[in-house]
Formats: structure tokens, C-alpha cells, sequence
């Protein structure tokens, strides 16, 4: 299909109507008031910042949260700004129609209105990147820089942040590590489109470091220290932020999710469709039928979902499941690949292995045989021998992959997420079997299709 028409038939379903801008618009206008008269009636000396995609024009359509940030000077002791943050993120969102409080960096307040989720986060109000004093304080430098740089380019940032949702490859949340909006809007400005950034994607890796905030001219021992520090990290992509030279962009990218992108971009280039943007329900298989043709296991692990925001405990999953795999390693079983997650309040880790049963006996290499040890070793095992200098014996062990694991587990010789032990100390094992619930999750690790690379 043309890539032109492609494109259009896209946009018209991601940029936003007149309708949703002048609705926009008009709360913004409110909330700005709002927030405005609060401050003026509590006495304080803040400014309310609009940042993020809205402030930047760079939404997609329908989906909108408003973050407004309230901008404290800078002599404010960071306790203080804490606290009055929080007080005053509390007195907006009361003439709003509900709130929560949410944790990051510092706490803040969550509010509903009119339908519109609204973030009301404290920060300080700085001038530029050596007044930056907490994680979120960049936000309103970035602001500036990308409404000052984006020329008009906003549904390019549309395109490719729908393309990255499309392949699952965009978020900068922990449990993501794909591109955030932020990096997105970089690379159009760097590049100067959404094709012309999928043009590139091999560019960019092979350049590796994007600046187009000029720091290596600017500020040439600061950025080269950034830039060091990253490529020792092994980074897919340096992009040296343009507001601040100590800080990589895309430092929680992945070199997965960079993957995906690359080589859908690749696809995408050669045979464009709205798939990449909007794909179907990936086609349902059967995950027995994949065991059967692999000849391999699925071994799984089961609790109770603990209760914990996904931001720690989805890592902590995939940190067990690393753990697993090196263990299980050690006691001569194959993992070939996991998948871990939750449905419907049950944890899994699955994890497909070569085989379930091993030999009944370990082959446990001793000291030299003329020492001292080498006596020991001798009286202590019953069946001995000798290969070189050097003793041999036989140790039972268990043989079922299950057994292996409970005692792994038991004797801490997992490495596991430190909030999970328990749980997965306590957890059910499956083989061959998943609840219909967890059936899809094995179809998409055992085909694969998990990675969404091909098809
Ligand atoms: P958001 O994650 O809400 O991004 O972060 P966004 O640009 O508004 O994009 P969407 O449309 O909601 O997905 C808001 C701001 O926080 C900073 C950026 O300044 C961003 O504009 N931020 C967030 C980062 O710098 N890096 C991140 O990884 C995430
Ligand atoms: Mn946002």
C-alpha cells in the first residue's frame, strides 16, 4: 500500500478533532485559574507550568492526562516544597471533582476532571540544568525546548508514538525500557519526520550519540562524561539531552525494544500498513501443540499476585526468572526461554526447559587423591574413582525438575526479586499445564510470538 496513504488514514484516527482541542483547551483554562486563585488565596509564591504532551501538542487523540506542575522557587528547602507541594496539589484538586495521592520522586497529588485524569506535581522552578535539584524539575526545560525546536512537526511525533505503541515498544516505565514521548520528539527533530527516523534506524545505532543540544561543543568534559558513562553501561543509544548534558535520554531503552523498533522499521519501510500502528489480536494458538512440536517443557511457577504497583513487581518477576534460569543451569536443565507476568491476581513465571527428569546421579569432582582432603573424600564416598590425579565420585540427586526447584528454593539458591522470595518460596508447580487463564501467555512464549519480531 502507498506509504502516503497509509499515513493519512492514520493521522486522521490519532490527531486530535477541533471538537477535543477546544474542549482542551477550555480546561486548561480553568485548571490554570484555578490553580492560580489557590496559590493567591494560600499565600504562596508558585507558578503553574502546563508540561507534558498536552502543553507540547504532541497527544494522541483521546488520550490526554494533564500534568501541571507547580513551580517553586528555588530558595524553598526541598522539604518545605514537600510539603507545601502536596498542601496545595490538596487545595486545587478539592475544587476538582477526586483525588488521590501518588508516590514517585516526592508525593503528589492525583485528581479527576471532567473525565481528564490531572497530575498536580510540586517541583522547583529552574532556569536551566545546574538549578535541577529533583527528577522532575527537567520537565518544564523540556517543555521549552521541544515547543521551541518542534516547528510544526507535531504529527510526526504523532505517527511515531502511535508506530512505537503499535510494535509495544514505547514507555519509559521500568517494566517497559521502551522510547518514552520525550525521546520520540528528539528523534523527529533530529531527523525531521516519522519516516525519515525509521530511515535511520540503523543510522542511529551504528552513530550511537544524538546531540542536539551541541553539549559535546558546549560543555565538552560534562557531556563526554555522560557519554562515557553510558557506552560503559552498553546503551543502545546515547541522546545527550538537550537541556541537560549529564543526563542520556534514552537510558532506560533496551536493547529488546530497541530491536523491535529496528526491525520493524525495517518492515515497515518495505511493506507499510496500519498493522504496525493499530495491529489486530495476535492470532490464538495452541501452546500443547507447540510442546509437542518442540519437544521441549513448560515448567511454571504460581502464587498470589502480591499486592505491589507494577513498577516493582514486574521486574522482580523477571529478576526471579533470571535467577531460575542460572540455577537451574548449575543442576544440568536447559532454559530456553521465560515469560513472566500476572493474570487475573495470579503471578507466573514459565520457563521452557529442554527437559523435566535428569539422571538419578551427579558426577561430583574431588581433591587430588594423595592429599589430605583426597583421604577424606575417599572414606566419605562410596562409589570413587580416579581421572588423572584426581578423585570422582557418585551423589544422588533429585530427579524431577520440581524437586530440583523446591530445593533450590528452599536452600536460597535462587537469586529472586527481594520483595517476591516469599511468594515464589511458596508458589505452585506446573509442568506441561497452565490454568486457561495463563494459556495465551504460554502460546506467545513458546511461539515466540512473545517478541512480536515476525508475523
Ligand atoms: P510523560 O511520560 O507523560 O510523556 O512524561 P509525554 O511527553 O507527556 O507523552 P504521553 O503522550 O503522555 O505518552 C511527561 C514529561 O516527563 C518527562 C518529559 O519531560 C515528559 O515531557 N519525562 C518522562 C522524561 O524526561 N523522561 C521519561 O522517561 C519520562
Ligand atoms: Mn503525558
Amino acid at each position: 500500500m502507498d506509504v502516503e496513504v497509509v499515513l493519512q488514514s492514520v493521522l486522521q484516527q490519532i490527531h486530535p478533532t477541533d471538537e477535543e482541542r477546544v474542549f482542551l483547551e477550555g480546561l486548561m483554562d480553568e485548571l490554570e485559574s484555578i490553580a492560580e486563585n489557590t496559590i493567591e488565596s494560600m499565600g504562596l509564591d508558585v507558578k503553574p507550568h502546563f508540561v507534558g504532551s498536552l502543553a507540547k501538542d504532541t497527544y494522541l487523540a483521546g488520550d490526554h492526562d494533564v500534568d501541571l506542575f507547580l513551580a517553586f522557587p528555588l530558595d524553598v528547602p526541598l522539604e518545605k516544597l514537600r510539603e507545601e507541594g502536596l498542601n496545595l496539589g490538596k487545595a486545587i484538586a478539592e475544587k476538582l471533582d477526586s483525588h488521590e495521592i501518588a508516590y514517585a520522586e516526592h508525593p503528589y497529588v492525583r485528581a479527576r476532571y471532567r473525565g481528564v485524569k490531572v497530575d498536580l506535581v510540586p517541583c522547583y522552578d529552574v532556569k536551566s540544568w545546574s538549578d535541577v535539584r529533583t527528577a522532575v524539575d527537567r520537565s518544564v526545560l523540556h517543555n521549552r525546548w521541544i515547543l521551541e525546536n518542534l516547528q510544526g512537526r507535531n504529527d510526526e511525533v504523532r505517527l511515531l508514538k502511535r508506530f512505537l505503541k503499535g510494535i509495544n515498544a514505547y514507555g519509559s516505565e521500568i517494566y517497559i525500557r521502551g522510547f518514552s514521548g520525550y525521546l520520540a520528539e528528539i528523534l523527529v527533530i533530529r531527523y525531521g519526520s516519522f519516516i525519515k527516523t525509521l530511515e535511520n534506524a540503523d543510522f542511529m545505532l551504528k552513530q550511537k550519540i544524538i546531540d542536539p543540544g551541541n553539549w559535546l561543543k558546549r560543555e565538552h568534559e560534562m557531556a563526554m562524561k555522560t557519554v562515557r558513562r553510558e557506552a560503559e553501561a552498553d546503551r543502545p543509544l546515547i541522546v545527550i539531552d538537550p537541556v541537560d548534558p549529564r543526563r542520556n535520554v534514552a537510558a532506560n531503552l533496551s536493547w529488546e525494544k530497541y530491536g523491535v523498533f529496528y526491525f520493524k522499521a525495517h518492515k515497515f519501510l518495505e511493506n507499510p500498513s496500519e498493522e504496525f500502528f493499530f495491529p489486530g489480536r495476535q492470532k490464538r494458538g495452541n501452546y500443547l501443540s507447540e510442546l509437542r512440536r518442540k519437544g521441549t517443557h513448560l515448567v511454571t511457577l504460581v502464587f498470589k499476585k502480591p499486592e505491589m504497583v507494577d513498577d516493582l513487581l514486574l521486574p522482580q518477576l523477571e529478576r526471579s526468572a533470571r535467577g531460575l534460569e542460572k540455577a537451574l543451569s548449575r543442576e544440568g536443565f536447559r532454559v530456553l526461554a521465560w515469560n513472566t507476568g500476572y493474570s487475573r491476581g495470579t503471578a507466573f513465571i514459565m520457563l521452557e526447559t529442554d527437559s523435566v527428569v535428569r539422571a538419578r546421579v551427579k558426577v561430583e569432582p574431588g581433591p587430588e587423591f594423595f592429599t589430605e582432603r583426597g583421604q577424606n573424600f575417599y572414606r566419605k564416598n562410596k562409589r570413587v574413582w580416579i581421572v588423572g590425579k584426581r578423585l570422582y565420585a557418585e551423589k544422588n540427586v533429585e530427579q524431577s525438575i520440581t524437586e530440583v526447584i523446591e530445593a533450590l528454593l528452599r536452600k536460597n539458591q535462587v537469586s529472586t526479586g527481594r520483595g517476591i522470595r516469599e511468594s515464589v518460596r511458596g508458589a505452585s508447580l506446573l509442568v506441561d499445564y497452565v490454568p486457561k487463564k495463563m494459556e495465551e501467555e504460554a502460546y506467545l512464549l513458546l511461539s515466540r510470538k512473545k517478541w512480536g519480531l515476525k508475523g
